[in-house]
Formats: structure tokens, C-alpha cells, sequence
């Protein structure tokens, strides 16, 4: 996700920028920007009020060149006049936008003496952009941000009393998530900043205020911080800090001391990468969600680059994925052929390659990478376009090497992934994947509407259920501390379990180097129960998705072969409790979303055990994350 940095006061205002930006780093990035209040040391204005006073400027640069751009910043910068009075700077990672100069942040408005940086998705913004350009407003980017900077612009000209009364203008207009700050020429001391959903945090000392996205950017400026609440504008001005509502009424802000050093602080006081972007899956899954699903019921996922009517002439999907993004897939196979009544093959891609697949016009191949970069499915959907499919891609990465080759791209907006196991992108790929599945069924009017806003209902609840399941580590600690000295686990589901049970063996194997395997339950009577006997632990699905009957009476046979039995079942089933050595409890949710939330213990269980084994989750030996070989 993207990185904002601003400050105001004292004297080291541009390198405050540039060092906050490098440490914003981490949180991945495509291309950054700044914006300075400067003095105008070419000339000195003459004016009746401002008798010798050097006239202010506002000055930006922008780089978009991959992690070079802060490099290319700096030198930039070289060129600005001193003594810079405040400044906003920018680490972009793109989601409205491919990654370019012209759409990197901060951007400006029509007169170039108000500038903007944000972090957060505009949901409205065609609309306003709309609105904006008819009333002869010049929007340059193919961002959603440029919106904001031309309503401030607008409400300034409409007679807003200063730039935070022009900014709480703007956005009254705004749907979204936005953490953002404001600067102006004519108020060059100050930072407007407001926040809905993306975090901001200020930093306070006697001569500046510092504003960032996280408090790593501002480690070693000061230790008095107020973290901003939704919907709640602070003016920041060298050490002054005014805090209020959005709609302008006063609040008293907390200040918070924080310890943690740097590398604590990247990981937002989480022990790793992994155990932060675990917890993050809630948001990762709302962003998926954002300005997609609308209230009335109906989707929008303009940014396909396909119509409605390519996809309705789809009469075969083929879903090709490698590792968590196949699983990923295989969750959606079942819905998207339920909701759309299309039959939908799913392959391994380095497998898919070489096999001479059935593909031709009419086939809708849907390549699923969080990375965006895997060479065995690029090669697969390479393959897939040589025999004149149409090629959609599920992909966490804008502008990466697939979605510049495929007709149809649609993101997950889960941010950047540190740790090499996939999580926050797995969740956020099912939820763009059963979102496709929605539209197929709209397109082919398979699902009546109010169906499909059932369905959407249900969608919206995903992101609460999985903050529900995300929060009970500590329970699912305890469980894996049962089985740590045990050396074989079967992960067994039925329908959508089973690929559930497949993710739940991989982040097993992939983190705590332990061997397990994932079956269908219905399989292990065809030769798997071979394998248990007591000590093997057996971790089932048992969710009410309509085959319960059927998964208990698997869990029957391996229970009376000596097998340590734990069962994911939702809240208050004790009926299920009772057929379980351990439970991991998640909310109950529609059956054919349910791999969301089901999926999310055995993610816990893995990185607990793994823990438990002292290995690093955020780094496990032997693996990438990027696979970029064959
Ligand atoms: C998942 O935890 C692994 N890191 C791996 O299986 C991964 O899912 C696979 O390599 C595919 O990567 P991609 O989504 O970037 O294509």
C-alpha cells in the first residue's frame, strides 16, 4: 500500500521527506513524489503588506522508476530554493493507475499551488472526476486521487475560509478510503491531513509536526505521536497540532509513546511480516471489495478491459495458478460454475502447459498470481492466448509482466506481501475470484438479482468474519501446542473443504518443514487411511457447507484408527466439538464463501507450529516469493 510523509517547521524539512520516504520502502512501491512549500530566493516581492518578503513557492518533483525512484527524488530536490517551509512526500504502490511519473503523487491542482498525496481508494472518483472536468477542471492522471485536489481547488475558489475548511469540503464529497495531506502556497506553514480507514499517525516536537502513514517513517523525530481516527482532519503546523472531526468539531488528541525500535516498528509491533499481513486480511479483503460492490446490489468491475458481452459469449473457463494462487482457484471452481453454470477446469500451470488443453474463442482462461510474475503460469497463459483464448488475470502486482500481457485484468488490493507465504493475497484472490464468478452469473443471468444481493450481503460480512477468525491465534496456539512433537498430518475437506484442506497442508509444509498432505475425505478410504495410525494428526473441515454428515463419518474412520482429530467448525457447534480432540472455531458464513474464513486456522496453525519450531516464518528456507523459473 502507499506511504505518505509530511512536515512542517524547523530546518531539516526535505531531509525529513526523503529519510521517511526510504523508510516507507518496505511497504513496497512503484514510484514516489514530494512537494515542498519553498522561499523563492529569484526575487523578492514588493508588496504593501509583505514589504520584503520573499514570495513562497510550491515545488514538486516525481519519479517513477521502480525502488530508484527516491534516488532520482533526491537528486531532483538538489534543484529546490531554500529555506523549505513544509513538505508532503509520496511512496505510491498502484492500484488506479499503472505505475508512472504522471500518476505518482503528490498531484496538483489546475493552478499548481495546492497539492495532494493519499493512500486509500476514492470510491466515487469517476463520478467527481466527471462533475470536475465539466466544470472545466484539467485532471491530468488516471488516478483516483486528482479528485481531491481539484474540489479542494474548487472550494477555495468558492470561498472555503482556508485550505482545512477547502479540504473538509472536499471530502464531504468523497466515498472511500483515504488517509491524505494537503499542502498550499498560501499557507505554506501548513499540513491539512485527514484519514477514513488508511492510518495516519502525527508527530509532535516544540518547533515542527510530522505526519506519516506509519510510525516507522518517524522513528527518531520525536516520541509523542497521535494516532488520527477515522473521519477525523488535523492541522499541523510547526509545533501546533489542531485535531477536530471531519465536519469541524473540536477533538482532544491523545498523545501515545512508542518504544518499538525500527524493525519493530515495519512490522507495526507484530513479531514478523507474516503474523502482521495475517491480521491485515481483513482489510485486504475489504480494499478487494471497495468500489466494486455497490449497495443496490450490482457489480462494477469496470477495469476488466473486457465488456460484458466478450464475457458473455464465455462458454468454458479454465483457471491455471501454481502453489496458494491454484488453491485459490480450485475454492472459487465451485462457485463460479454454481452461480454461472459454466463448466470451469482448473490445472496446474507448469501441467496445463504441456498437455494440449482443450482451449479455443471460447474460453475464458483466468491465470490467478499474487506476484503477477511466475514464469510457469506466464507460460501458461502464453500458451493459452496462442490457441486464441481470452486471458483474465487475478494479480496483486499493478502493471506486472501478466496483466500487461492479458485482454482482462482484475486486481487484489491486498498491498504488498512481505512474507514468502502467501496469506493476505490468498484471501484477497478467492474474494476477487468469487467477484468474477458474480459477474459471469449477472452477464449470463444465471443468478436472479436478488440472489446476487443476497450474495453481495454476504460478501460484505467476509472482512468482519475473518477478523473474528484472524483474532483467535492464541486458541489455535494451544492447539498446536497439543500436536508440536507430531511428525505426519492429513488435512481432509469435502467440496469447497477440500481446497481448503490442500492450503492448509502447504502453509504446514512451507513453514514448518513438516510433511503433510491434503485430500478430498471422500478419497482416503482409496488408499490414504494407509497412512493412520496413533500419533498422525488429522485437521478436517468441518464447517456446515451441506456434506457434514459425510465429513463426520470420515472423521469416524480415522478416529478409530488412533488419529489426534482437529476440527475447524463454526461458533457453537458442539455437536462437532464433541467428535474432536481440538476445535478451531470460525464464524459460520455462506458455503460457498466459507474458504475465506475456514482457511484462516490452518494459516494460524502453520505459522504457530512453525514458531513453535523456532523457524522464519517471514523468510522459510528453500523458498521464493517470486517464482521466476521453471
Ligand atoms: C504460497 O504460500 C507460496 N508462496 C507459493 O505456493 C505461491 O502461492 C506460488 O508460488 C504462486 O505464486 P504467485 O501467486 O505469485 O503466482
Amino acid at each position: 500500500m502507499c506511504g505518505i510523509i509530511a512536515v512542517t517547521g524547523g530546518d531539516e524539512v526535505l531531509d525529513v521527506i526523503l529519510d521517511g520516504l526510504a523508510r516507507l520502502e518496505y511497504r513496497g512501491y512503484d514510484s514516489a513524489g514530494l512537494a515542498l512549500t519553498t522561499v523563492r530566493d529569484d526575487a523578492t516581492v514588493v508588496d504593501s503588506d509583505l514589504e520584503g518578503v520573499a514570495p513562497v513557492t510550491l515545488w514538486r518533483a516525481r519519479a517513477a522508476d521502480g525502488t530508484r525512484s527516491l534516488d532520482h527524488l533526491a537528486k531532483q530536490a538538489e534543484g529546490a530554493s531554500r529555506p523549505v517551509r513544509a513538505g508532503i512526500g509520496h511512496t505510491r504502490w498502484a492500484t488506479h493507475g499503472r505505475p508512472s511519473e504522471g500518476n505518482a503523487h503528490p498531484h496538483l491542482d489546475c493552478t499548481g499551488r495546492i497539492a495532494v498525496v493519499h493512500n486509500g481508494i476514492i470510491e466515487n472518483h469517476a463520478e467527481l472526476a466527471a462533475e470536475l472536468t465539466g466544470a472545466g477542471h484539467r485532471l491530468r492522471s488516471e488516478t483516483d486521487t486528482e479528485v481531491v485536489v481539484h474540489l479542494v481547488e474548487a472550494a477555495l475558489a468558492a470561498g472555503a475560509p482556508g485550505l482545512a475548511a477547502a479540504v473538509r469540503a472536499a471530502l464531504a464529497r468523497v466515498r472511500g478510503a483515504f488517509a491524505l495531506a494537503v499542502l498550499a502556497v498560501d499557507e505554506p506553514d501548513l499540513v491539512v491531513a485527514a484519514r477514513r480507514v488508511s492510518p495516519l499517525v502525527v508527530g509532535m516536537t516544540s518547533s515542527s509536526a510530522f505526519l506519516a502513514s506509519d510510525i516507522p517513517a518517524l522513528l527518531g523525530r520525536t516520541d509523542r505521536f497521535y494516532v488520527l481516527d477515522d473521519d477525523q482532519l488535523a492541522e499541523l503546523r510547526p509545533g501546533s497540532l489542531v485535531v477536530t472531526t471531519l465536519d469541524g468539531d473540536p477533538v482532544e488528541p491523545v498523545a501515545t509513546t512508542v518504544e518499538w525500535d525500527l524493525d519493530a516498528a515495519r512490522k507495526d509491533g507484530f513479531d514478523d511480516f507474516m503474523s502482521k499481513e495475517i491480521h491485515e486480511q481483513p482489510t485486504a479483503v475489504a480494499n478487494t471489495l471497495l468500489d466494486r460492490v455497490h449497495a443496490d446490489g450490482h457489480l462494477v468491475l469496470d477495469e476488466l478491459r473486457v465488456g460484458h458481452d466478450v464475457l458473455a459469449g464465455i462458454d468454458k473457463v479454465f483457471v491455471v495458478a501454481c502453489g496458494s494462487s491454484y488453491h485459490a482457484g480450485l475454492m472459487a471452481k465451485y462457485a463460479m460454475e454454481h452461480w454461472a453454470r459454466l463448466p470451469v477446469e482448473i490445472d496446474i500451470a507448469s501441467e496445463f502447459r504441456y498437455r494440449d488443453p482443450v482451449v479455443d474463442e471460447g474460453t475464458l482462461v483466468v491465470g490467478v498470481s499474487q506476484s503477477g510474475e511466475t514464469v510457469d503460469t506466464l507460460q501458461a497463459l502464453r500458451e493459452a492466448k496462442r490457441k486464441g483464448a481470452r486471458v483474465l488475470v487475478v494479480c496483486n502486482v499493478v502493471d506486472a509482466s501478466m496483466t500487461r500481457e492479458a485482454d482482462a485484468v482484475l486486481y487484489t488490493r491486498a498491498g504488498p506481501e512481505i512474507g514468502v507465504a502467501a496469506t493476505k493475497t490468498h484471501l484477497a484472490q478467492i474474494t476477487a475470484l468469487l467477484l468474477l464468478a458474480l459477474t459471469l452469473a449477472q452477464v449470463r443471468g444465471t443468478l436472479e438479482d436478488a440472489d446476487v444481493r443476497l450474495l453481495l450481503g454476504d460478501l460484505h460480512a467476509l472482512p468482519d468474519k475473518v477478523g473474528l477468525a484472524v483474532d483467535r491465534g492464541d486458541d489455535v496456539l494451544a492447539v498446536a501446542e497439543q500436536v508440536r512433537d507430531a511428525s505426519a498430518f492429513l488435512f481432509l475437506g469435502r467440496h469447497v473443504g477440500y481446497p481448503v484442506a490442500l492450503e492448509g497442508a502447504l502453509k504446514l509444509k512451507e513453514l514448518s518443514y513438516l510433511r503433510a498432505e491434503g485430500f478430498p475425505a471422500g478419497e482416503l478410504k482409496h488408499g490414504p487411511i494407509a497412512l493412520v495410525e496413533p500419533g498422525t494428526v488429522v485437521l478436517g473441515v468441518a464447517t456446515r457447507t451441506g456434506l457434514w454428515e459425510k465429513m463426520m463419518a470420515n472423521v469416524a474412520e480415522v478416529r478409530s484408527r488412533g488419529a489426534t482429530i482437529v476440527l475447524v467448525a463454526n461458533d457453537g457447534d458442539e455437536e462437532t466439538a464433541g467428535l474432536a480432540d481440538a476445535v478451531l472455531w470460525v464464524p459460520a458464513t455462506h458455503p460457498l464463501l466459507s474458504p475465506v474464513v475456514d482457511v484462516v486456522p490452518f494459516q494460524l496453525f502453520a505459522y504457530a507450529l512453525a514458531r513453535l519450531h523456532g523457524y522464519d516464518v517471514d523468510r522459510p528456507r528453500n523458498l521464493a516469493k517470486v517464482v521466476t523459473v521453471e
